[in-house]
């Protein structure tokens, strides 16, 4: 019998230690067309390990790991995190930081970036945080999906791109 043909479904859920061999594959892969992230790839498991790591996810599309994206505590050095508590909102609210969002490039266009930030936000509006971000603006993929999804703009900050600094965009995400 016919059956049309249907486009496989990324799964997202929390990240366990057997998934940083494929996370690191998908970040090399990532860093090699996009760039991102802008200090390189050298060593990916010290870098999928943020200090203040909160909460880590991966998407798999058709049993493969092929996305992440975690939360870590905010320090005074995320220019977003600084510029929401400096507002009346952001001063009233617990914040986490959200950041290493990627996808395997050929596992894009599947709704797994939007999956792992949706997972993050319903984390996120079950703990009470809102969430921040910086994007630089060389992202323009990753700032369509934030923007998509409702994260509202509230300032520019100045990134270290390893060749001098480039403009980034803060955002948080929306009140519950
Ligand atoms: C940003 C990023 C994570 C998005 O991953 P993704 O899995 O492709 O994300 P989505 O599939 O949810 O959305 C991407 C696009 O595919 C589209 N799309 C999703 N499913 C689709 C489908 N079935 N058919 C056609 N288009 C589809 C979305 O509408 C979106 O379109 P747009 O870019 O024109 O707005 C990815 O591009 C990436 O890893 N970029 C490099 C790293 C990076 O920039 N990280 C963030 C730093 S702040």
């Amino acid at each position: 019998m016919f059956q049309p043909y249907q486009q496989p479904t990324p799964v997202v859920r929390p990240r366990t230690e057997d998934d940083f061999p494929a996370c690191a594959a998908a970040l090399i892969a990532v860093h090699e067309v996009d760039g991102y992230p802008v200090e390189g790839v050298a060593d990916p498991d010290a870098w999928l390990r943020p200090a203040g790591l909160m909460n880590a996810w991966v998407a798999e599309l058709a049993g493969e790991v092929i996305g992440h994206i975690c939360l870590t505590e905010p320090t005074d050095t995320d220019a977003a995190a600084v510029m929401f508590r400096e507002t009346v909102e952001g001063a009233a609210v617990d914040i986490a930081v959200l950041g290493r969002l990627f996808v395997h490039p050929e596992a894009r266009r599947h709704r797994a970036g939007e999956l792992l930030t949706r997972a993050a936000m319903d984390h996120a509006a079950s703990a009470g945080l809102r969430l921040v971000l910086d994007a630089m603006e060389k992202d323009q993929a990753a700032i369509r999906l934030y923007e998509r999804l409702g994260w509202r703009r509230i300032g520019t900050t100045d990134h270290d791109s390893g060749h001098g600094l480039v403009p980034a965009y803060c955002y948080v995400s929306p009140a519950p």
